[in-house]
């Protein structure tokens, strides 16, 4: 099919002022589309290329993706906002899981992040991840982590962490500079 690049995104993702890709990045890009048959069968590579780099996916990514891949915009937003791992807003330096999945649950993992949302002036009843002001942290509740038997656990960034009680928590967040 012919991309004529006029079919609108259903609804807009986050604008994102100035984004730019990078030509090292964009390089980066290319080698990886060229690992591929077709070009589309690089979309989500490239996807998690940009989040690498930008932390988040914005509607500005969504239509540069777009354009490199020669796709129309609905093939890049149903992918952005079908997988979880994609991110449609900035996230915090810190990103905060707490599983809520059942052992964890069982385990704490509610009071748990409670804690976090105290600590940290963000509201434990709100659905989804949770930002504080200066763009540090962001804490949200996630499944399973597969670490079921030492629940609750938890992640910052890539780092896991196992029966996390509140002291432990505290700990952690006094880790995050
Ligand atoms: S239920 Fe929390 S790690 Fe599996």
């Amino acid at each position: 099919m012919n991309a004529t690049h006029t079919e609108p995104i259903p609804n807009p993702l986050d604008r994102q002022a100035g984004f730019v890709v990078p030509a090292a990045l964009e390089a980066e890009i290319d080698e990886l589309i060229s690992h591929y048959p077709a070009k589309r069968s690089a979309s989500l590579m490239v996807l998690h290329a940009i989040q690498d780099r930008f932390g988040w996916i914005s509607q500005e990514a969504v239509e540069w993706t777009t354009r490199k891949l020669d796709l129309q915009p609905i093939h890049v937003y149903e992918l952005v906002t079908f997988y979880p791992m994609f991110r449609q807003q900035p996230m915090g330096k810190y990103q905060i899981k707490v599983c809520r999945t059942l052992s964890c649950a069982l385990g704490g993992s509610h009071p748990l992040h409670e804690h976090f949302c105290g600590a940290l002036g963000l509201d434990h009843t709100k659905h989804g991840p949770q930002t504080t002001k200066d763009g540090k942290f962001t804490v949200e509740f996630v499944e399973c982590l597969a670490g079921c038997g030492t629940a609750p656990v938890m992640m910052v960034n890539d780092d896991f962490y196992e029966s996390v009680s509140h002291a432990k928590a505290d700990e952690i967040l006094g880790k995050c500079k």
